[in-house]
Formats: structure tokens, C-alpha cells, sequence
């Protein structure tokens, strides 16, 4: 099945509280508990978080590694709105800072020390175009995990996966899982832009029926 593209900026209101308010618990506090099993060594610096939606990633990073601060960038307004907000009520605005803009061409002071990026790849219309900016956004040397879905073989088999794993989720949820499932890239396709961005160091792992990992040290 050839990829089929959803909107690269979530920017629906409606849209982007229903998925503020949906349980990723599971797979956010993962994809935090993952970065520090890859990397113990860091616990200090700055960290991006590339199209970090809601801030539920941000907020859960800070906590569990008191010596980073992020910065969570999305294009979205509304996203960036509600983050604000989460980030308000934990407390944590003077550790996480949060930018409404695109990763591409994003400016820094100075190149960060980390990178993280969850879920946002499926949306761009030209992959390469983030690990080129991961490329230019960090130091040589910087940690890098970043975690998206996998696109399955067929229509089929994305409903079924969405059926398997979001049955009870509002409509809207749903919708957009299933949506983002035809918009993901396969382990084949990730591997060939690494290649491609002389990234071939980050390694990619593929932990679950509908999720690759790509991780390492970027030099
Ligand atoms: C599926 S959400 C993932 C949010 C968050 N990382 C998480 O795991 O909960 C993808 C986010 O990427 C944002 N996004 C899409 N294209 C972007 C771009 N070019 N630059 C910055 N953010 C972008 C969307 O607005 C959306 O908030």
C-alpha cells in the first residue's frame, strides 16, 4: 500500500483536545522510560522535542531527569496552547519552553544536546526534510530517539490494527489513527532515508506491531 498523506499541522481545535485528552500513558511514559535505558549517561542539557502536540512527553521527560530542559516545538496553535496549559499546571514552565513553529527552519541560540521526537514524522510530506533538520538542530555527538507508527500492508490491516488497539477511543480518535497508520513510513522506507541523510549510525528497531524506533549518537 503507497502512503497516503493526512494534514501535516494538526490544527483543529476539537481535534487537538480530544487527543490531548486521550491516555497515551502508556506509550509516552515508554518512549521516556526508552531514552533513559538507551542513554543513562545523559541527565543534563537541552533537549528538543519535535512536534511535542500536547506536552505530555516534555512534562513526563523533565520529571524523570531533573538535570534536562526542554524545549517542545509545534506548529500548531492550538497544540501549543494546550501545552502551555499542562505545562502551567505541573509547575514546570521554568524547565520546559514551548515555540509555535515549524522544525523546518527552526532557529536555536546554539545546537541542542538532545533530540526527541514523537509521532510527528508521518506528517511531513517530505521526510528528509526532518533528519536534515535533526542534523543542523543538534551537536555532533547528540542523543536522538525518535518513535513513529509503522504503516501497515494494507487498509485492511489498519483498520484492523486501529480495532486492536483503540476500540473504546472517541470517533475522532479513531479516525485520525487510522488515518495516520496510511500516512506512516515502513522500517524499509525510515532505513532508505537515513541512508540517504548519511544517518545510516542511528539504528532502527521495530518494538511492537505498529511502532519504529530509531536511536543512537548523531556524529
Ligand atoms: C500526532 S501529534 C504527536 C504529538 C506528541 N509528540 C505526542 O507524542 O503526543 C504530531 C504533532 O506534530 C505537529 N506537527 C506537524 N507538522 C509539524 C511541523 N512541520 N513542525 C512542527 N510540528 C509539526 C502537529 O501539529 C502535531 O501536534
Amino acid at each position: 500500500m503507497s502512503r497516503i498523506l493526512e494534514p501535516e499541522v494538526m490544527e483543529d481545535e476539537a481535534q487537538c483536545l480530544t487527543y490531548a485528552k486521550a491516555d497515551f500513558e502508556e506509550e509516552n511514559q515508554g518512549f521516556v522510560d526508552r531514552f533513559r535505558d538507551y542513554y543513562p549517561d545523559m541527565t543534563e542539557g537541552h533537549v528538543l522535542d519535535l512536534g511535542c502536540g500536547p506536552g505530555d512527553i516534555p512534562i513526563r521527560f523533565v520529571r524523570a531527569l531533573p538535570g534536562c530542559r526542554v524545549t517542545g516545538v509545534d506548529a500548531s496553535a492550538a497544540m501549543i496552547r494546550l501545552a502551555d496549559d499542562a505545562v502551567r499546571a505541573a509547575g514546570l514552565s521554568d524547565r520546559i519552553t514551548l515555540r509555535c513553529e515549524r522544525v523546518q527552519g527552526l532557529r536555536l541560540d546554539e545546537p541542542a544536546d538532545a533530540a526527541l521526537s514523537n509521532s510527528l514524522l508521518h506528517h511531513l510530506p517530505n521526510p528528509l526534510s526532518f533528519w536534515y533538520e535533526l542534523k543542523r538542530l543538534l551537536k555532533p555527538g547528540s542523543f536522538v530517539l525518535v518513535m513513529d507508527l509503522l504503516r501497515p500492508e494494507s487498509p485492511e490491516e489498519a483498520q484492523a490494527v486501529v480495532d486492536r488497539y483503540a476500540a473504546g477511543e472517541p470517533a475522532v480518535l479513531r479516525r485520525d489513527f487510522y488515518n495516520s497508520l496510511l500516512a506512516a513510513f515502513t522500517e524499509d522506507e525510515v532505513a532508505s532515508q537515513l541512508a540517504e541523510l548519511n544517518l545510516s549510525r542511528l539504528l532502527i528497531d521495530v518494538p511492537d506491531d505498529r511502532h519504529w524506533v530509531v536511536g543512537g549518537r548523531l556524529y
